[in-house]
């Protein structure tokens, strides 16, 4: 294997199964439970934003009873170690990426700590429950703020790092994501066309399986650390 210069990591939800974290679409997922317009959609908000922040406070509550696994562990010391560049993309709204010690991370779809307000577009730390009463932190308005999530018909966060990125590397591993969810979906054509390597962590075949050059199935937290073991000797 040709040693990599500089790779970029997609996560998704399956990173976080082993922590406690619920995924999305696996049997017995979030969306099996709720559906996803009602609490995942700015329509679904507008609707009734009671729901959304009961939905949100309850996930955001969550992650205290849960903590990063071997496979969070073991990409926030591939990062340290790594010695040509390094991105980690994450999907995932929970903090375990950093609570693992990884800093080169873009949480494409926001974060469940963080707070977004509709009247000054601050985006502001977020700890506690939300509600339609707490006032934003910057601008003091009540009944602005919501979850700072990227819901679907939304654009996602720092596109033109994370096409960049792509564009120029020559490792992209995509771990634990069922590649439902574009623009996330396509990065595996985008790093191919730049030449990249790929190769696709997962517990099973992705919709996008096919795309990738290598693919490594079973639980993250057995096969990432092999990889990024395999990856740093
Ligand atoms: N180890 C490795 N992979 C796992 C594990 C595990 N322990 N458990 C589950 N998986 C895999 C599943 O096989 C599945 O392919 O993780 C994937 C989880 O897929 P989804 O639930 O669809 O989650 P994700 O791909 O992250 O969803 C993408 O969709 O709902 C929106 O915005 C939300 O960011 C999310 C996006």
């Amino acid at each position: 294997m040709q040693r990599p210069t500089s790779i970029v990591v997609l996560t998704g939800a399956g990173i976080s199964a082993e922590s406690g974290v619920d995924t999305f679409r696996d049997k017995d997922g979030i969306w099996s439970k709720i559906d996803y317009r009602d609490v995942a959609t700015p329509e679904g908000f507008a609707r009734n934003p009671e729901l959304v922040d009961d939905f949100y406070n309850q996930r955001r509550a969550g992650l205290a009873d849960v903590a990063p696994n071997a496979a969070h562990v073991a990409l926030a010391r591939l990062e340290r170690q790594f010695r040509g560049k390094f991105l980690l993309v994450t999907q995932n709204i929970d903090d375990l990426h950093e609570r693992a010690g990884s800093q080169r991370l873009i949480h494409m779809h926001g974060e469940l700590t963080k707070a977004l307000c509709a009247h000054c577009r601050a985006r502001n730390t977020w700890h506690g429950d939300m509600l339609r009463t707490s006032r934003c932190p910057s601008c003091l308005e009540v009944r602005q703020l919501r979850p700072d999530v990227v819901w679907f018909g939304e654009m996602p966060y720092l596109m033109d790092e994370i096409d960049e990125a792509l564009a120029s590397c020559d490792l992209f591993v995509s771990i634990g994501t069922s590649g439902n969810v574009y623009p996330a979906a396509g990065f595996v054509e985008q790093a191919r066309h730049a030449g990249a390597r790929t190769v696709e962590l997962n517990l099973e075949p992705s919709e996008g399986y096919d795309l990738f050059e290598q693919a490594i199935n079973g639980r993250a937290t057995e096969i990432v650390p092999e990889f990024v073991e395999h990856i740093l000797a």
